[in-house]
Formats: C-alpha cells, structure tokens, sequence
C-alpha cells in the first residue's frame, strides 16, 4: 500500500501508557511511551490513578516528541488521537488534550480506533507489510479477536474471546502466583526457561472462531491450590515450568483459532498485533507456520504506542476523514471502522 507523506503528531491514552509519537508516512519520527509505575502495587490498573497520570505525564512527553521528531509546528498536518475504546477517564485526558492542542494550533483532528491502531501498525516502516487481504490476530489486555483485513478501512471481526481478553488471562494467572502487574511479560520471561509439558491445563472448547479464557483461571486457581496444599512452595520450586506450561495452553488455544480461520477463509498472510504479540511462544508457534506468510510487529509496535496511532492518522487524513472539536470518547467501539467523516 502506498502511504502518503503527511506529518501527524499522534496521541495514545486509551488505558495505562502516555503515548505521542510523530509519524511521517510510514516512517515514525519519534514514538515516546511514559509507562505508569503506581498501578504496579494495586495488581491491575486503577482508572482513576491512571488519568491523573495521563495529566501529569501528557504536556512533557509531547515536548519531548516534539523535540526528539526535529520538526517545527508548521510541519504537522493532523492531530491524531486515540477516541476508544478504552478507559473513559484516559481517553477523556488524551481527547481534551489533542482537541485543545489542534484547536489551538489550527489543525484537523482524526478521532482512532485503538484497535484498528494495532492493526495498521504493519504499514510502519521499516518492516514489510501485508498485502490485502489478511487476518489479524489482535491480541491485547482488553482484545482477543481474529479480524479479517480487506482494506486500511474495511475490517471483519470473525472471531473473538466471549470472556477475558488473552493477555488478561496471562495477568491473572500472573497475579494468582503473586507476580506484580502486568504479568503476562513476567510469564513470558519465566516461560522461556521452563518445560512447557510440565503440567497440563485444558484449553476452552468454544463454537466457531470464537475463544474464551476465563476457564483457565478457575483451572490454574483448583491446581495451585491443591499442589500448595501437599507442598507449600510449589510455586516458588516450579516457577518456570509451570508459566511454560500456562504460556503454551494461552498460545496453543490462540494458535488452534488462528488456524481455523486460515482453513475457512482461504487466506495465508496472517499478521499478530497487541501487546501479547510480543509473546515469545506466540511467536515461535508463528514462526513454524512455514505454508504462511507471517507478521510480527516490532516489540515496541505491539504494547500500546502513539505510532500506530499516528499511522492511522496519515491514513485518514488522505482520505479526508476527519473529526470536530465536539468528538468524544467511546470506551466500547464493536466496529473497527475509521472514526472520523468526510470534510
Ligand atoms: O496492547 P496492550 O499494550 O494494552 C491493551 O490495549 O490492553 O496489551 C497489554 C497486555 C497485558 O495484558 C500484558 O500482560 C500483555 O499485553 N503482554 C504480554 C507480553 N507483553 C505484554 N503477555 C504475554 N507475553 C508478553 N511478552
Ligand atoms: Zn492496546
């Protein structure tokens, strides 16, 4: 796909992470992340903690976007800006604030979906990007979903988690063996040392394309229970054979879908996105589909980031799909569509 040459200043604040990025084409200029420390004692992301962060964190991280990109305000066409779903409170920091920033600079605003975000961050150089159409495994802390990708603005939902999200389960299996949040990087690393037939869990079984994840909980939860009961350290002396085991019942359950949808749709070039994608298992299941072409984001492209954001941005702003100053945020968007309207 060709990707016009706008220069857009990108916004991402849909859950925990201050994103800006400056994203020229597909070439991103800078992409700043300020990650929040303070939900880590809670064991999760506390909402209100997480807005007030986003205050705190926004004005320094676009100076610093702005200075780290070596452009002046005269070069910036849009204003992107992720409008849901997400954190009503988050998305509210990041919407006031972009909205603010274009009115006061005189520039479009282009409302993103955060989940089409993570899907268009394939089109960021310098990696090769897919050809249309493909199926996207989307994969984050709120998303589990198989999309099928026609085009940079038509996209399908064809099968979705009907519980928990993937990463979701991998911080709550995380959490249950006492690890700070968010886990699911902490299994990964753990995982890599372990024997992945150590123990064995059931995956879900759930019609069609669909998954669901909330099972497994409940099975980890019965499991560790009883082995602590006969051996209080359990966790601490199996540590990683146990989060190799988990780790492979996630991505064989994510794997066996994926597949699925291969077989139905006909459609070889299959593309991950979301911050699980930075799986280690996942991505070495990936990497043996030698009959597909496969696509793995950057690390940096797959947890949340204002690049995708700023990609979507060049997209729609070519298009001449724009938002107004009275745009707000949507914390439940079913339909991965651009959110702007023609100007
Ligand atoms: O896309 P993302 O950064 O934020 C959301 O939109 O949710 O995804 C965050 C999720 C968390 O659940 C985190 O534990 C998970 O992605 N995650 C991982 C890994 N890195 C991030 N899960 C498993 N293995 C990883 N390496
Ligand atoms: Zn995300």
């Amino acid at each position: 796909m060709k990707i016009p040459t706008l220069t857009i200043l990108a916004f991402e604040t849909s859950c925990d992470d201050t994103g800006v990025a400056v994203v020229k084409g597909d070439t991103v200029l800078s992409n700043l992340v300020a990650n929040q420390d303070v939900h880590t004692r809670y064991g999760g992301v506390v909402p209100e903690l997480a807005s007030r962060a986003h205050m705190s964190n926004i004005t320094a991280t676009v100076d610093l976007a702005i200075k780290d990109a070596q452009i002046s305000l005269a070069d910036i066409d849009a204003i992107a800006y992720t409008i849901g779903p997400g954190l009503t409170g988050s998305l509210l920091v990041g919407t006031s604030f972009a909205k603010s920033w274009a009115w006061a600079n005189d520039l479009p605003t282009v409302p993103v979906h955060h989940m089409r975000a993570h899907i268009l961050a394939h089109f960021l150089a310098p990696s090769p990007s897919p050809d249309f159409p493909f199926l996207c495994l989307t994969v984050s802390g709120g998303h589990t979903q198989i999309v099928h990708v026609h085009s940079a603005s038509k996209m399908d939902v064809i099968g979705t988690t009907v519980d928990d999200a993937a990463g979701e389960a991998f911080d709550k299996v995380a959490k249950l063996i006492g690890l700070p949040y968010p886990g699911g990087p902490l299994v990964d690393k753990y995982a890599q040392l372990g024997d992945p037939e150590s123990f064995v869990f059931k995956g879900s079984k759930v019609d069609g394309l669909n998954m669901s994840f909330s099972g497994l909980k409940t099975q980890v939860l019965r499991f560790l229970q009883a082995r602590l009961k006969s051996d209080p350290t359990f966790v601490e002396s199996n540590l990683h054979d146990f989060c190799a085991s988990v780790q492979a019942t996630i991505v064989g359950m994510l794997m066996l879908k994926l597949e699925q949808a291969v077989a139905e749709t006909g459609i070889t070039q299959v593309a991950i996105a979301g911050g699980v994608s930075a799986n280690s298992g996942l991505r070495k299941a990936l990497g043996q589909r030698e009959d597909w072409q496969v696509f793995i984001p950057p690390l940096s492209y797959c947890t949340d980031n204002a690049a995708m954001v700023g990609i979507v941005g060049v997209l729609d702003a070519a298009e001449g799909m724009f938002g107004t100053l009275r745009d707000t945020p949507h914390p439940r968007m079913p339909k991965l569509t651009p959110c702007g309207s023609p100007r």
